[in-house]
């Protein structure tokens, strides 16, 4: 994604200046021509022949070139690049950022750029809380320029806490999201997350370990590659505060497949990762049951398989994902899922696999298609498995 893509890299005087070096080897590796321009003060951090070297380009600094009055074009450099990047931006460069001042070349090439602008701010906890630091961030966000957001831990003053720069390998990702092309731009999603509770009387029901988390990384995935996400979400404490993800709360079973069935007709992709109850209670106590001497039966009744009911009304240009959450003859099930329910593709996780399964932030997949064709990943963070089911979608309905 950054491949081929001009970089303009800012550093100013900051300790975090020895992160750029990193910075420009992770760039360069990725196929992006970098040009550094280095303010006065970031010389006495780090010496411009290491950045030169890395860069494989001369590094700027002065407005004029040597004493042939031959200038260092900030206007073209401004309109070269495709993105400016300015890691480290120390507090006194964020400042004359935000007020104009355009008293070194790195200012200069900042003013005149029309290219997307990110920085990096490195500074001490107090410096970085500061009311004026805070406000000249939110005036530079406010103008469109992008945040890396400062990380947490040890500083150079000894002190812990907030205003470390991002890691380099953060950086880089944040301008490969930037840069991707997002691939399901246009597209409907439907996804479902969490458990349903059925209710036995007004304070119990029958519920299980679902966490969600599988779900709504799914739909943030979804939402970063452009869907438009409705997520159908049972009880659960998982939050989205993304722009493309409209979140529809319900509690039971029932509740669930109504709302599917209202937004299923029009969803391209339906990525299914609720744990829906199968059962609920045949009836609901209006009244707290009481605690008596005899054990007590309760009648259990089949809730809606809503997978199923939405495989049946499936029409020609739509996808379905389920999940299979499978405790022995895993592939074996996964598979007959796959045909009972008309999915396109069912995600296999075992609870015989360490790391995978309810609750935990980690998950451990395999991805099955119509062919039974089986592709498995290692154990990785839920939001990565999510990226990688949404990479399979893509590949599988709309390379
Ligand atoms: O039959 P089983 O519960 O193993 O099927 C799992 C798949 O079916 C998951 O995708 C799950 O979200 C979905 N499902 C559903 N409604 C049910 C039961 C399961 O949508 N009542």
């Amino acid at each position: 994604m950054l491949s081929g893509k001009k970089i303009v890299l800012g550093v100013s005087g900051s300790i975090a200046a020895y992160k750029a070096a990193v910075l420009i080897r992770l760039l360069v590796k990725a196929g992006v021509d970098v040009r550094v321009v280095m303010t006065p003060s970031a010389h006495d951090f780090i010496t411009p022949l290491s950045l030169a070297t890395l860069s494989k380009n001369p590094v700027l600094t002065q407005f004029v070139k040597d004493k042939s009055g031959q200038w260092n074009n900030h206007v073209e450099l401004g309109l070269w690049a495709d993105a400016i990047v300015i890691a480290p931006t120390s507090a006194n460069t964020l400042a004359k950022m935000s007020t104009g001042i355009c008293d070194n070349l790195l200012l200069a090439v900042y003013l005149s750029a029309r290219s997307p602008v990110f920085f990096a701010p490195a500074m001490d906890l107090d410096m970085l809380k500061h009311p004026s630091t805070q406000s000249n961030i939110s005036k530079l966000i406010n103008w469109g320029n992008h945040l890396i957001k400062p990380g947490f831990g040890e500083l150079a003053s000894g002190l812990v806490g907030d205003g470390r720069m991002a890691e380099p390998e953060e950086i880089v990702d944040q301008l490969n999201s930037f840069f991707s092309v997002p691939k399901l731009k246009g597209k409907k999603a439907l996804v479902t997350a969490g458990p349903t509770h059925e209710a036995i009387d007004p304070v119990r029901f029958i519920g299980n370990n679902s966490s969600g988390k599988m779900g709504f990384a799914v739909a943030e995935s979804l939402a970063r590659q452009g869907a438009i996400v409705k997520l159908v979400s049972g009880p659960t404490s998982q939050v989205t505060t993304h722009p493309n993800i409209e979140v529809k709360s319900v509690i039971s079973a029932e509740e669930m497949y109504l709302a599917c069935q209202d937004i299923f007709p029009s969803a391209d992709i339906t990525v299914l990762s609720a744990a829906v109850a199968d059962y609920r209670p045949l009836s609901k106590s209006h009244q707290k049951i009481k605690k008596s001497e005899s054990n007590l039966m309760i009648e259990l009744a089949k809730t809606p398989d809503i997978a199923a009911e939405l495989g049946k009304l499936k029409k020609k240009g739509q996808f379905i994902v389920g999940f299979a959450l499978e405790t022995e003859n895993e592939l074996a099930n996964a598979e007959k899922k796959i045909v009972s329910k008309n999915f396109d593709m069912i995600v296999l996780n075992s609870l015989n696999d360490k790391g995978a399964g309810f609750g935990i932030d980690t998950n451990k997949i395999s991805i099955i298609d119509r062919e039974n064709k089986v592709k498995q990943f290692s154990l990785k963070s839920k939001q990565e498995v999510a990226d990688d089911i949404v990479n399979a979608i893509v590949e599988k309905a709309y390379a």
